[in-house]
């Protein structure tokens, strides 16, 4: 499969799309950094960095979800069973190194944001140790390495168990994201529970957009063209159907969590958190779109440049999140 060089459009509305929702907002009062460029580059830096630590970390537990719900029962109903397990491994290693990394800058601004002095060790490790961002981050660091090994332990055994094991470690990994949002500020069990849901959706319909390009790289390359075309087709109708259904929680999540934190339409436009919102919300249409010409092109065709360009989208929707959950909501005073 060769990547066209098509993504050109979705990669300009990506950058575009972000920096917008970097503009300072008219109630920028709600922003506690220090005015000026220096200011609004900590936050662009945060909402890109903190947007690429939870894409990574959805996407991780998304993908171990995947090959437990999409890929074990289409390969084994196949009759070939076609290993996957090294590219999922591989794949989940690489998701990991980004966790890692964009977790340590991530953390490593918060401290700098919050304490307003220069980087330095001494406020690297206090942040770690004495926070409770640092003390979730190192959770998060633990449980998506745990997730990684068990991942690859699958792999190499093919028992069920360890997959399913996978997906249940990752959906507490996802629970970290939930533990850091404003729903937590807001406390209750419903925002907490909605917030929750939120991501795991966005894990299970995330997850395909990574595992089918390790698919369309591994098993799927090797097979022979009739057995290709089989297996992408039972997985692609396996998928449409979790896919369908996470759309529908994260919607419904989404437009709880839309209420909760952007009290009326001036909050929406006026703020660089409804900005950030309405990024995403155009995003995710494109979004859907894509995803809707896979569904009725039942994985032919199309397919690989599809995933692709929704990988891309996907992208940019995690950076707008990221934005969205490093800024105070729309109505904060
Ligand atoms: C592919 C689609 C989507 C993905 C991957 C996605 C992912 C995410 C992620 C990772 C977060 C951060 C969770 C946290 O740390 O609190 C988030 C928050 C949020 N999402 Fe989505 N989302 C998607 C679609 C939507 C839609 C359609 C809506 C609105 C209808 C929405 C509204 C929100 C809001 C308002 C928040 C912020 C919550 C807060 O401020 O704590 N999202 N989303």
């Amino acid at each position: 499969m060769r990547w066209s060089p098509d993504f050109r459009r979705p990669v300009a509305l990506v950058v575009a799309g972000t920096l917008f929702s970097a503009l300072p907002g008219t109630a920028s009062a709600e922003e506690a950094h220090p005015p000026g460029a220096a200011g609004q580059g900590l936050l662009a830096a945060t909402g890109i960095v903190h947007g690429t630590a939870q894409g990574a970390l959805v996407l991780l537990a998304g993908l171990a979800a995947f090959a437990a719900v999409v890929w074990l029962p289409v390969s084994r109903s196949s009759g070939t069973r076609p290993d996957a397990g090294r590219y999922f491994t591989r794949g989940m290693w690489a998701l990991f190194g980004v966790l890692l990394f964009a977790g340590l800058a991530d953390l490593s601004l918060y401290a700098v944001r919050v304490s307003g002095e220069p980087f330095g060790f001494a406020l690297f490790r206090e942040a770690l140790f004495e926070t409770r961002s640092g003390l979730l981050w190192l959770v998060r660091i633990g449980l998506g390495f745990a997730v990684a090994v068990v991942i690859s332990r699958a792999a190499r055994e093919g028992r069920p168990a360890y997959w399913w094991t996978a997906t249940g470690l990752g959906l507490v990994l996802l629970a970290t994201l939930t533990l850091q949002s404003h729903a937590a500020a807001v406390g209750g069990a419903l925002p907490l529970l909605s917030n929750w849901l939120h991501v795991v959706a966005a894990a299970f319909w995330m997850g395909g957009l990574v595992g089918f390009p390790l698919l369309l790289l591994g098993p799927l390359r090797k097979a022979s063209d009739g057995g290709r075309t089989l297996l992408r087709r039972m997985a692609v109708r396996r998928f449409s159907v979790v896919a369908t259904v996470a759309v529908m929680v994260i919607v419904v999540t989404g437009i709880h969590a839309t209420l909760l934190n952007v009290p009326n339409a001036a909050a929406l436009v006026g703020t660089s958190y409804g900005r950030a919102l309405i990024m995403k919300l155009g995003l995710f249409v494109l979004l859907l779109a894509a995803g809707g010409i896979n569904f009725v092109d039942r994985g032919r065709g199309l397919f690989g440049r599809m995933v692709g360009a929704e990988l891309v989208l996907a992208v940019g929707i995690f950076l707008a999140a990221g934005f969205l959950t490093s800024l105070p909501p729309a109505g904060a005073p």
